[in-house]
């Protein structure tokens, strides 16, 4: 019997699949989230708003579920930590951020009144569609956010909101994180569009030229990375969404250094973590948050008074005392609810050339797969 077939044509062109002259496809994919954020966000935004209808997604309808889950692995899953922060703050709508391979396993509270946002860059993890097929069985909505079109999840989801990253080489994600955030914005600015979040997506169209500049800073970080490199441990720290951010960070920099990290919450230090911290130990903690800047900087203080080296990333705005931190990054000014696309490219850049000082397989590090599709 003839079976027809539906066609999906993805636009990535030859060379999206070459190094294009860097050294490593995961350099060039850092370089290329300028592009990827503009391709992603630009067209959705019209008139001046955020407009996911042409994705088939009804706003009025999301913002009538009762719960929010956004569920994935890995680096996606860090994207959802920073959708689950704007989306409450702007939109004021309670999001349940989890991991798949837990989520699916401990007989969760969803029901038909709930939306499930799965985020995936490959759409073929094994445990995030399988919390895409448990979230269709009991009834709620499914919402894809995915970089490959026609992948198992964009097909299994009732709405998909395709990331353009184009394709992700490197096993470490960097672009596909980026244009993911890029999405969380896009879905908190449209659902919280009535609380005032016009000048917010006016600034998500400028984000593209503020990753440009963050990317000058590579010589910073490449000299940072030459501070990491022979550490044994290290901790990132942060509060909100610079914690979220951090949880990030870490995860680069272990992946492709092999060097241990972790990302705490600046305010969880005291109760445990800080009995770690010895002479010399590298703590990069992340401030971007206004509001939350004194509480970091006392623990910053806290981590400094035990012998901590501290690497802070702030933006360009923020007043810090002298000797608080031993080495400082300055971004460039944003609002403050973007500054993880802010601060996203140095945290990758950092874990980048520490990943090449050490000569690691940058693109390839062992034991990592980019794709898992088994459980
Ligand atoms: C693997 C990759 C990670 C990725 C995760 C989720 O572990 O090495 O970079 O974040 O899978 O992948 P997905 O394709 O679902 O985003």
């Amino acid at each position: 019997e003839p079976v027809h077939k539906e066609i999906n044509t993805a636009d990535w062109d030859v060379d999206a699949a070459e190094k294009g002259g860097y050294e490593h496809f995961m350099l060039k994919e850092i370089h290329e989230q300028p592009a990827a954020v503009r391709d992603t966000v630009s067209p959705r935004i019209i008139n001046g708003m955020p407009d996911l209808s042409q994705d088939g997604v009804d706003m009025q309808k999301l913002k009538d579920y009762r719960q929010i889950f956004i569920v994935a692995c890995g680096t996606a899953m860090h994207a959802g930590m920073v959708g689950k922060y704007v989306i409450e703050k702007l939109a004021r709508k309670p999001v349940i951020v989890d991991i798949a391979s837990e989520f699916r396993y401990r007989d969760p509270i969803i029901t038909k009144d709930d939306l499930m946002i799965v985020i995936s860059q490959s759409g073929e993890t094994a445990d995030t569609m399988a919390v895409l097929r448990l979230a269709k069985e009991v009834g709620a909505a499914t919402l894809a956010v995915v970089n490959v079109v026609g992948s198992s999840i964009a097909r299994e989801a009732d709405m998909v909101i395709y990331t353009h990253a184009g394709p992700e080489i490197s096993v470490a994600s960097t672009k596909a994180y980026m244009v993911q955030i890029s999405v969380m914005y896009l879905l908190a600015f449209e659902l919280a569009y009535a609380n005032g979040t016009m000048e917010l997506t006016a600034q998500l169209g400028q984000m593209p030229d503020i990753i440009r500049e963050t990317l000058e800073l590579k010589d910073t970080c490449s000299f940072v990375a030459s501070k990491l490199v022979n550490a044994e441990s290290l901790l990132y720290i942060g509060r909100g969404l610079d914690y979220a951010l951090s949880m990030e960070g870490s995860l680069k920099l272990k992946e492709i250094s092999y060097i241990h990290s972790e990302s705490y919450a600046a305010g969880e230090l005291k109760h445990g973590t800080i009995s770690l911290i010895t002479e010399g130990m590298p703590v990069i903690a992340v401030a971007t948050q206004k509001k939350l800047i004194e509480k970091t900087v006392s623990n910053i203080r806290e981590v400094k008074a035990r012998g901590a080296m501290v690497i802070l990333i702030c933006d360009n705005s923020i007043e810090v005392g002298e000797g608080v931190a031993d080495y400082i990054i300055r971004l460039p000014q944003t609002d403050e609810q973007l500054m993880p696309m802010a601060a996203a490219a140095p945290l990758q850049l950092i874990a980048y050339y520490t990943s090449v000082l050490k000569g690691n397989d940058v693109d390839k590090p062992r034991n990592l797969a980019k794709s898992v599709t088994v459980e």
